[in-house]
């Protein structure tokens, strides 16, 4: 039978820690890269893959998600009364973008638990998992592909991308199988933030997910792992080693932009702003004659 249009998930419950002190009263999800909060790229995304309907997971500091996918009366009628048709348009897209709903996760318990308060939102229908921490770049779409994968097989299915061996201490790392398909692999394990020693291979589960209603179950008895949170990867695992249908990945060898720590945040940010028409023009001759300095 085929399923209701797929649904998406959005966890913005983290604290933010390592964004502080800007994540005080913000959640970092909210933090700009270049000109919109990271978070509406992924909203964007999940649209662009044919998703309507999003569930974003929030913790405290909800206040400025919800404001963000709301509309702005006030701002949109001095907008209007200037004539500043561009910024009005921005703005009002932001609110008519897709169907948005929030839920609280309540204690921050780990990702696994974030995933798992979508329950009732989702019902049993498979769904899709967006991590804001992760940008795709909107030139290499993924997420229709990872769809069509579930289609197809009936099975959950990850995204996945080689990273340095010395940078697979910060993903879900995959034991994986060739298939007939050489952008799709089987998953026969996964393990959360190994040691690099102990990492069954370098490919790492990026932010993205399509997952069977299943692992809901699952995921309401996988009890605390790494750093005592509850994690989607051991979910994930268990699925991956106790199910029929098992778990598939799809690999990414496209453009990423990690916004989850510093460093990384900035470079998103110039990255993406120097490909801009808007901006790129006057950024990049001036990071040529920056980096002369350096
Ligand atoms: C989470 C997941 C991890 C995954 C990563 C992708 O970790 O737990 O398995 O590889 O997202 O960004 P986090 O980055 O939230 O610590």
């Amino acid at each position: 039978m085929p399923h209701k249009p797929f649904k998406a998930v959005i966890p913005a419950a983290g604290l933010g820690t390592r964004f502080l002190p800007a994540t005080k009263a913000m959640p970092k999800e909210m933090l700009p890269v270049v000109d919109k909060p990271a978070i509406q790229y992924v909203v964007e995304e999940a649209v662009e893959s044919g998703i309507q309907d999003v569930l974003i997971i929030i913790g405290r500091n909800k206040n400025n998600i919800a404001n963000h996918f709301d509309s702005v009366p006030e701002l949109e009628t001095t907008l209007e009364r200037k004539g500043d048709i561009d910024r009005l348009a921005k703005v009002k897209h932001s609110s008519d973008l897709a169907d948005i709903h929030m839920v609280r996760q309540g204690e921050p318990r780990g990702l696994g638990h974030a995933v798992w308060r979508a329950k009732a939102h989702v019902g049993d229908h498979p769904f899709a998992v967006l991590l804001g921490d992760d940008l795709i770049d909107e030139r290499d779409p993924l997420l229709p592909k990872m769809l069509a994968e579930y289609d197809r097989r009936g099975a959950a299915v990850v995204a996945l991308m080689e990273v340095d061996p010395e940078q697979i201490h910060l993903y879900g790392a995959a034991a994986v199988e060739a298939t007939d398909d050489p952008d799709v692999v089987k998953v026969t394990g996964l393990v959360e933030k190994p040691n690099v020693d102990e990492a069954p291979s370098n490919l790492a589960v990026i932010g993205r997910y399509v997952l069977p209603p299943e692992v809901f179950e699952i995921l309401e008895r996988t009890e605390p792992g790494k750093g005592g949170e509850i994690q989607l990867t051991d979910a994930l695992q268990e699925l991956a080693t106790a199910t029929a249908e098992g778990v598939y990945g799809v690999i990414f060898r496209g453009r990423r932009y990690d916004t989850g720590d510093r460093l990384d945040y900035i470079k998103a940010i110039v990255q993406l702003a120097a490909d801009r028409e808007d901006l790129g023009p006057q950024l990049r001759p001036w990071l040529q004659e920056f980096a002369a300095t350096l």
